[in-house]
């Protein structure tokens, strides 16, 4: 077979449909409930082979330092697998940063899946998941994708069926939020929202669109204290979405529609308020190389 020296990987975001917090460890982190759905945006990864490690992020703000968990990713591969190699990463953002859309989780999946490849190292999806968990919560979660009922500190994983057809409207406000800030927030006041994870299961295993909508909720948002999250639901509620909220720690709100032309609508008509909106679908997979197309 050639020798591969450069893949593609399309990463996608995600949306929580849920999430609960149902307690606190002695490290602080929290343990959690959470219905996590991919979605069709996607953070797009490319990967060649070098001698030595970089990152560029074209047209993107967010620091390519060692801190990025693109350069965490590709050293937990490296010093996993005992290679001595390098990987010129360049990442082609789509996915709004401080969104709660697990952008950083998805570039971090995105790398080691296209470094499994590129280097043919033949990791099991178990090993990829143990080396992403240690990078960030929801690297699991961009590994395996598609519709997960997620547990523990974001680790423990089930996959579900896929999600009933539907379409989501995502609007990323004109400022974003920090995940340990928002848990820090939710720490002193809690919550009176405890979304039914065990009944949106069932409606998702159902492929009742209705129950998944009613059993939706965020335990984060009644304490993120994000500004615009009550006027962004309330448009897109007017504007034709079965239901909308918070996703991950904020600061993007969605909203759940029935078919494309309502979602697409909705867009519009909230644009000129808030102009950063996407409209997806949910996406079966998680992070996957896409090119040379050989390799598929
Ligand atoms: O793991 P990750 O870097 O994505 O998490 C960011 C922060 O979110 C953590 O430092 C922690 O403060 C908080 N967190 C938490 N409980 C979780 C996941 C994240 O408290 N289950």
């Amino acid at each position: 077979m050639a020798k591969l020296n450069c893949v593609t990987v399309l990463a996608p975001a995600k949306l929580n449909l849920a999430l609960d917090v149902v307690g606190l460890l002695p490290n602080g982190y929290h343990n959690l409930d959470m219905t996590m759905q991919a979605i069709t945006l996607y953070e797009r990864v490319v990967l060649r082979r070098s001698q030595n490690l970089s990152l560029t992020l074209p047209g993107s703000p967010v620091a390519a330092n060692d801190s990025n968990t693109a350069i965490k990713a590709a050293l937990a591969f490296f010093h996993y697998t005992g290679l001595l190699a390098g990987v010129e990463i360049t990442i082609y953002k789509n996915v709004p940063v401080r969104a709660g859309m697990a952008g950083g989780s998805a570039d971090a999946a995105g790398v080691l899946v296209g470094l499994n490849v590129l280097y043919g190292a033949k990791l099991s999806m178990s090993e990829l998941c143990a080396l992403g968990a240690k990078i960030g919560a929801d690297v699991p979660f961009a590994l395996m994708g598609g519709t997960c009922r997620v547990q523990g500190v974001g680790d423990v994983m089930k996959a579900l069926p896929p999600c009933p057809d539907c379409w989501f409207t995502v609007v990323m406000p004109d400022y974003g939020v920090s995940t340990p800030e928002a848990f820090a927030a939710y720490d002193k006041v809690g919550s009176s929202t405890h979304p039914d994870c065990e009944a949106q299961e069932k409606a998702i295993r159902a492929e009742d669109l209705a129950g998944v909508c009613a059993a939706a909720g965020n335990a984060l948002e009644e304490c993120s204290g994000a500004r615009d999250n009550e006027a962004i639901k309330t448009a897109l509620k007017e504007n034709g979405a079965v239901t909308a909220l918070m996703t991950g720690s904020g600061a993007a709100v969605f909203g759940i529609f029935e078919s494309e032309e309502a979602a697409r609508s909705a867009a519009e008509a909230v644009r000129a308020q808030w102009p950063q909106v996407y409209v997806a679908r949910p996406d079966r997979g998680g992070a996957r190389v896409i090119s040379p197309k050989w390799m598929l």
